[in-house]
């Protein structure tokens, strides 16, 4: 089995020096030229010349594009987005959540930040497990277990005392009128209280208070939204800064909230709490460097690692939508969310081979066991059984401003409204992060996604990730700014983000809009948007894979720059209610 060889295999590829591939055809120069959006194109995107912000909110959009107006550079119009989406965007925009920041200065350096939530001290191994020693998805899901320590908070302050220009209470200024004078609920927020307020908000009374009506209704289109507790709670951010929320009012509001429920975090936890600046994952893809999150999150390694997969092969030669170049992806994609069950977790818990995994050579090795006319069963790479499940929170925005700094985050509560939990009086939402644990080896997770020890629950730990801020620079200069929700889908999502872009030379809007596929090992199922052909997925069916036809994936939010210096906003079509603006 190749997993259990795969230590071997990745010791060797980091000896094995530059050897001919078989099957794998040389890296092409045949990809067309970008277009970047003009006349015959399909799709446009919003073009500006001074600054550009893609979020999933059109108000918070707006909150950006007034801060780069105002002279806030990119990192500051992010972070009052970030803090506008916690209002605007309950779904996955939080205070009570985590997720990672990636920036690449005009100057060419790039650096990420990590504020991923942390297990609290009291967390231990086994905590998910029922008397039968089974996962019990609700407790990490919507109980007070579910949350880890949040990280927005002091990713937010890190992010702005090392990069910003402004001061944290101006970035967080729109977020407080927004909560105090309330927003028009739109079709997004209505939608997603409907289907999802069910089934976490509407259990718990201080969570029914802000987000149904006393008719027992939630918020409908149309109806204005006001969240005084959350407005007071950002109110002492903004005048205490992150202590507010790690040591004071805030810190006793969620631990009180978890003392009287069963939850584990308590003061000591977030007290203790630190976001972390980390290096980047990079790589090269034919000739492009590729920027994105390290681990905790596993996107940055796995998205480096397939590209250098494709990079064996002429995906521009076949075309996009070819069977040929989705069956080479697939295949490729297999084989990294192998390696993801296996060798992924915290970095300051247990040692990632990260220099192994997104080496060439190791890609070389991979590329040869793909065949482009037959699909290698997954169960021949390692077997397992899973349920797929459907979700599509998280939320990721990109912000270019009129210096050219880029800014990439991708932040969340997990699912929907998180643990549907408001700690306390704070109007705070709690994230279910925990759930990203693998809380029973070889046991999937709600995104069917399998892990083994290495991203096991223990304190202090963050659980892994698939979020993938990622950043794409051609000829020294920021290119490509990028990222979406959907849990194991997100890598794959950035990736065709990617492909597209530069191998079917696609405008930002194209490469956003395009249909999308997916495979993620196991379950053994490619699993398709609508809008492909008929034949196409027959021949894949011929191929040997096992195609599905699912709903949508992703919601990228991404900016392009031109040669001419343009900035070029494309908000993905799959969402309602997102924006791209600029100035
Ligand atoms: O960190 C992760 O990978 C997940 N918690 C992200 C969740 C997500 O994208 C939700 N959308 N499907």
């Amino acid at each position: 089995m190749r997993i259990q060889s795969g230590m071997r295999q990745l010791g060797w590829a980091l000896l094995m020096s530059f050897t001919v591939v078989q099957g794998a055809q040389a890296a092409p120069a045949s990809a067309p030229p970008v277009s970047y959006g003009v006349d015959s194109d399909t799709f446009h995107p919003v073009k500006a010349q001074h600054g550009m912000v893609a979020s999933v909110d059109a108000m918070a959009t707006q909150v950006g594009v007034d801060i780069l107006k105002q002279g806030g550079n990119a990192v500051d119009a992010a972070i009052a987005v970030g803090f506008a989406l916690a209002v605007t965007h309950p779904q996955a925009g939080n205070l009570g959540g985590g997720g990672f920041m990636l920036l690449r200065t005009a100057s060419g350096r790039a650096t990420a930040i990590d504020f991923r939530e942390m297990a609290p001290a009291r967390a231990s191994r086994d905590m998910f497990l029922d008397k039968q020693g089974n996962a019990d998805s609700k407790l990490s899901l919507t109980s007070h277990l579910a949350s880890g320590t949040p990280g927005t908070v002091a990713g937010f302050a890190l992010a702005a005392q090392k990069y910003g220009t402004l001061p944290l209470s101006t970035l967080l200024a729109p977020a407080i009128k927004l909560a105090r004078e309330g927003i028009i609920v739109n079709d997004a927020l209505a939608d997603d209280l409907a289907t999802y307020g069910k089934e976490n908000i509407i259990n718990h009374a201080n969570s029914r208070a802000i987000f149904y009506k006393a008719d027992g209704q939630p918020y409908q289109k149309g109806d204005r939204l006001v969240q005084k507790n959350l407005a007071h709670s950002l109110q002492l951010i903004a005048q205490q800064g992150p202590d507010a929320f790690y040591k004071g009012t805030i810190a006793d509001e969620i631990a009180g909230e978890m003392a009287q429920h069963g939850g584990l975090i308590g003061k000591p936890d977030l007290a203790a709490y630190r976001a972390v600046e980390r290096k980047p994952v990079s790589g090269t893809y034919r000739g492009y460097e590729v920027f994105s999150m390290p681990p905790p999150s596993s996107g940055g390694i796995h998205i480096v690692q397939i590209l250098n997969i494709l990079e064996n092969f002429d995906l521009a030669k076949w075309g996009f939508g070819s069977a040929d170049a989705i069956q080479v992806m697939a295949e490729a994609e297999k084989y990294a969310y192998a390696d993801r069950s296996e060798y992924l977790g915290d970095p300051d818990f247990v040692k990632v081979p990260q220099q192994a995994l997104t080496s060439k050579a190791y890609a070389k090795t991979l590329a040869q066991q793909i065949d482009v006319n037959k699909a290698r069963p997954s169960a021949e790479i390692k077997p397992g059984k899973l349920e797929p499940y459907e979700s599509n929170q998280t939320t990721h925005f990109s912000v270019v401003d009129k210096e050219g700094n880029a800014v990439a985050v991708t932040y969340t509560l997990n699912t929907y409204f998180g643990s549907g939990i408001v700690a306390g009086n704070s109007g705070i939402l709690m994230n279910n992060e925990m759930d990203d644990f693998s809380a029973k080896p070889g046991t999937p997770n709600v995104y069917g996604l399998v892990g083994g020890e290495a991203n096991a629950v223990q304190p202090a730990k963050r659980p892994l990730s698939s979020m993938s801020p990622t950043i794409v620079a051609k000829d020294g200069k920021t290119w490509l700014v990028t990222g979406s929700p959907g849990g194991s889908r997100i890598i794959t999502t950035v990736l065709q983000m990617v492909v597209n872009s530069i191998d079917f030379g696609m405008n930002v809007a194209e490469a956003t809009n395009a249909p999308r596929f997916h495979h993620q090992w196991l379950p053994d199922q490619l699993r398709v948007e609508k809008g492909f052909s008929p034949d196409t997925l027959r021949l894949l069916e011929a191929k040997g894979q096992h195609v599905k036809v699912l709903p949508a994936m992703g919601s990228t939010q991404s900016i392009m720059i031109g040669p001419d210096g343009m900035r070029y906003g494309a908000s993905d079509p799959r969402s309602v209610d997102d924006l791209s603006a600029g100035y």
